[in-house]
């Protein structure tokens, strides 16, 4: 049932070019040029005067949410606000008319996230659910439903789950971006023709996935690392520290690379481990002054770009390069070296992977 492999996490993790197919699959037209969903609830014109939208989750799935508060801000122009759900179902959110709220959970089942899309909707606002379990109780009590079909995830440490909401937030945006005209349809034919190669670029990463492993051995006996990135990468920073954390049982911290030298800094000393994200164009000078400060402090450092930025080699110890896409996208790819990081070194310090102490796979109880 692991078709060959030692964990089901390394088996999620390979099997994810198929799971962001599937997710893409009867949602892009025939003509490939423009992103449909076949069976919303939601009336065109509701989509269209959608002015705020709330992104509640927990975990990877907020993880998942923090990225997807870039894409529609930046495709569709509307303003995002990502929750933690056991925040959110506490603090008295405002809700204005014409809210959004959008609930992301691979099991369906969290109970914070239930409760929360509950708040939002006797609060007046519509509600799309983005699952992995059709039938879940989050599918069956929200508005309207996109399904990731990743295919069950069984190992605790979420891997296709979350690149497949990636997916879905990419179409979702695009398709807000349609009805509320805020990109060409040759830009939005442009990104969907960036997303479709995104399956075959992570098959690429993870043809050399077992390179990653002699990192992980390198990294067995730290005490605590730290990831750090600006933007979208700071985003993909904290996914990565929290798989890290959860099944290897290093400290990890992420920190947006700019904060750095507000307290952080102090923590950085001779051999301190730290990865550095580098995958924006517009962000990767600041992001080479950001990793000189820490080399400076006599920190040891692995960068993660693509092809244009290889003059990161300058700067860093070591490099792990990912394909180039476009910036937006970038999160699926940068990730994978990430899950592959934390799944080796759970591996060698002889942890059990699929089932790390004190979590469960599904959290119904608050
Ligand atoms: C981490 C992980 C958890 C879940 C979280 C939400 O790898 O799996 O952080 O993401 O418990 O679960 P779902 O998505 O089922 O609501």
């Amino acid at each position: 049932e692991k078709d060959g492999y030692a964990h089901y996490m390394e088996k999620e993790i390979h099997e994810q070019p198929r799971a962001l197919r599937n997710t893409m699959t009867g949602r892009i037209d025939e003509t490939g040029q423009k992103v449909i969903f076949p069976n919303l609830q939601l009336s065109s014109r509701s989509v269209k005067q959608i002015e705020k939208i709330y992104i509640v989750a927990c975990g990877t799935a907020y993880h998942a949410g923090l990225i997807g508060k870039h894409v529609i801000e930046s495709l569709a122009q509307i303003p995002v606000e990502v929750d933690v759900a056991s925040e959110f179902r506490y603090r008295r959110p405002l809700f204005a008319k014409n809210t959004l709220t959008i609930a992301v959970s691979q099991s369906g089942e969290t109970a914070d996230t239930l409760a929360a899309m509950r708040e939002a909707k006797r609060n007046g606002s519509a509600v799309l659910a983005i699952t992995n379990v059709v039938g879940s109780s989050i599918a069956r009590e929200a508005d309207d439903v996109i399904t990731t079909n990743a295919g069950p995830e069984i190992a605790v440490a979420s891997t296709k789950a979350y690149t497949s909401q990636l997916i879905a937030f990419y179409l979702w945006g695009m398709y807000l971006a349609q009805q509320k005209a805020t990109m060409a349809p040759q830009e939005i034919a442009a990104l969907l023709g960036k997303l479709k190669e995104l399956p075959e670029q992570v098959a690429e990463i993870l043809t050399h996935a077992k390179q990653l492993r002699h990192f992980a051995e390198s990294i067995k006996d730290e005490r605590q690392l730290f990831f750090i990135g600006r933007g979208i990468d700071f985003a993909v920073s904290m996914e990565g520290s929290l798989k890290l954390k959860e099944i290897s049982y290093i400290h990890s911290e992420a920190y947006a690379a700019g904060e750095l030298k507000h307290g952080t800094l102090a923590l950085i000393e001779e051999g301190t481990r730290v990865i550095a994200l580098s995958t924006q164009d517009a962000l990767h000078e600041k992001m080479i002054s950001n990793i000189t400060e820490v080399k400076a402090r006599g920190a040891n450092v692995l960068g993660i770009t693509h092809e244009d930025h290889l003059d990161l080699h300058r700067t860093v110890d070591d490099v792990c390069l990912i394909p180039k896409t476009d910036a937006l996208l970038s999160p699926v790819l940068s990730v994978i070296p990430l899950q592959l990081i934390a799944y080796y070194t759970s591996v060698v310090l002889g942890n059990d992977v699929d089932r790390p102490r004190n979590l469960a796979k599904s959290v119904t109880v608050e």
